[in-house]
């Protein structure tokens, strides 16, 4: 192959065409992220045939692990997280192997470079290289620089891609400098920036839904829209991450990512065709038009106090291990923004996310504006409007409300559902990983799913005013909300001042 077939084809959607042989090189091996997702989705792809018929997998992080341990630690992990069996696992493991090394050390990238030719050679993987950086974000640039240094990232025998995860720097000055020390090393077709919710089946249905089916696209508009909602709420703390949460916060975390990439498949425009650049161009063009934050208005944080949680004792953020007794990391935002654009001019949106609330949830609702004339004495604020929910998780579907006569005499209306649920609709209990998706999708070279870095940007331009007050301004309230609770008292009254309340369908 010439160098130049590795630049095409990068950013369409080529559904069906096994990944090339490659080796996967994982950055930060012995880290949470790598036993509950990497390994797990690589495993998974495994079980169902998509991976390449000659694939390795080789971890590279500080502990001093031999094959054997990084293994077992990994077939520990695998059992815990997927449906496991002895047999397969032993098959995939032959080809999972590590190297100790220091992010920051030449020689070591230069001992990380010799393994990977050894073992690519034995397993037969020719030169392609997909390298995985799940270490901690400071270490990003040094990574890309040791993989340039050693000519690792060199790409004359195969292909090289980076994933890279998220928050992509820790606002718009430290995003750009990262992206700057990135690229060069890495061409925009060379990198992927990871979001795991791009690869949610729920999530990328939300495109197939609307563009797919003709009856959604005339209504979804500032005619026929009052509001959108969309809650991103999980039961959970922090666990064992005080360290990164502290310096990360919800908006980093998940508002700059997760929740503005829920708003995009929402607010999208219809892109031309289904590929990288074009998807793209359009989620960019949603961000450009979100007008500024009013920070004292429209924005609510808050941090869980100790509560009960499924029937059990939860403590505070403050007492979680390793955060200080004073800490002001917020661990809920909501905020109200608009799109100004022709669609949705007037739209209020609504985000909500936080740690530690009533139940896991991540929802999208679509309210509907109410009929212009009711020919029905039925008191109108007895009827509701009709909502659309995009439930992503969990019993993952979409429900749709609308009113209808109760049988019976005289005419009494009332509110019903009708529902599309995955486990009964596809027969799935267990909704596919994310993460095996987009490690799938790098693997061959489709970056639809992925971030794009003028979308980043804009993502940091549109909270990095938020961070930065709430970092200035501290709360006076802290703990505002107790672990267990759908967040603080004010996230309700963003909404009451609208008329309007939070759903959960
Ligand atoms: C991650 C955040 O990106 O997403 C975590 O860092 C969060 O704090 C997680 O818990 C939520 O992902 P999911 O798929 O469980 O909704």
């Amino acid at each position: 192959m010439s160098d130049g077939q590795f630049e095409v084809g990068v950013t369409g959607l080529q559904a069906g065409h096994r990944p090339d042989a490659c080796t996967l090189v994982i950055f930060g091996a012995s880290g949470d992220l790598t036993q509950r997702e990497l390994v797990p989705a690589v495993y998974e792809l495994f079980r169902q045939d998509l991976l390449p018929d000659a694939f390795a997998v080789v971890g590279f992080s500080r502990s001093n692990w031999s094959d054997d341990a990084f293994r077992e630690r990994m077939r520990v992990a695998a059992r815990t997280e997927c449906d496991f069996d002895a047999a397969s696992w032993r098959q995939f493991q032959e080809r999972v192997f590590y190297v100790p090394g220091d992010f920051t050390a030449t020689a070591d990238y230069e001992r990380l470079k010799h393994r990977v030719t050894t073992i690519a050679g034995a397993q037969g993987c020719g030169g392609n290289q997909l390298f995985h950086l799940a270490a901690p974000p400071d270490f990003f640039g040094a990574i890309v620089e040791g993989l340039s240094a050693s000519g690792l990232a060199r790409d004359t025998r195969g292909w090289r891609r980076v994933v890279i995860e998220k928050p992509f720097g820790r606002d718009l000055a430290s995003g750009r400098a990262l992206d700057a020390r990135i690229r060069g090393v890495f061409r925009e077709d060379q990198i992927y920036r990871i979001d795991h919710f791009l690869g949610k089946e729920t999530v990328q249905n939300m495109l197939v839904v609307r563009f797919a089916n003709p009856s959604f696209e005339p209504i979804w508009n500032r005619n026929y829209i009052d509001h959108v909602q969309i809650t991103v709420g999980e039961d959970i703390g922090i666990g064992t991450r005080a360290a990164f949460y502290e310096r990360t916060g919800v908006v980093r975390d998940m508002v700059q990512n997760h929740l503005l990439q829920l708003l995009c498949m929402t607010a999208i425009e219809p892109p031309v065709r289904f590929d990288g650049n074009a998807l793209r161009d359009e989620t960019v063009k949603v961000l450009d038009a979100v007008q500024p934050l009013d920070l004292a208005r429209d924005c609510v944080r808050g941090q869980y106090g100790p509560g009960t949680t499924d029937g059990a004792q939860a403590a505070g953020y403050r007492q979680e291990a390793n955060v200080a007794d004073d800490s002001t990391t917020a661990t809920f935002a909501a905020v109200k923004l608009t799109v100004d654009n022709w669609r949705w001019a007037g739209v209020p949106f609504y985000l909500r996310t936080g740690k530690r609330l009533a139940r896991k949830l991540t929802e999208v609702v679509i309210h509907f504006k109410p009929t212009p004339h009711l020919m029905f004495r039925t008191p109108r604020d007895r009827l509701h409007a009709n909502v659309l929910a995009f439930r992503l998780q969990p019993d993952e579907g979409i429900i749709q409300t609308f009113a209808a006569k109760q049988p019976g005499p005289g005419l009494s209306i009332h509110s019903v559902r009708s529902s599309f649920l995955y486990a009964s609709a596809f027969g799935i209990d267990t909704m596919p990983r994310a993460y095996a998706w987009l490690e799938e999708d790098a693997m061959r070279g489709d970056q639809t799913h992925f971030a794009r870095s003028d979308w980043i940007e804009r993502a940091w331009t549109i909270v990095d005013p938020l961070t930065a007050h709430w970092e200035t301004d501290r709360p006076a309230d802290f703990p505002n909300y107790a672990a267990g609770t759908w967040g603080p008292a004010a996230a309700d009254a963003l909404l009451a001042r609208d008329g309007r309340a939070w759903t959960v369908i």
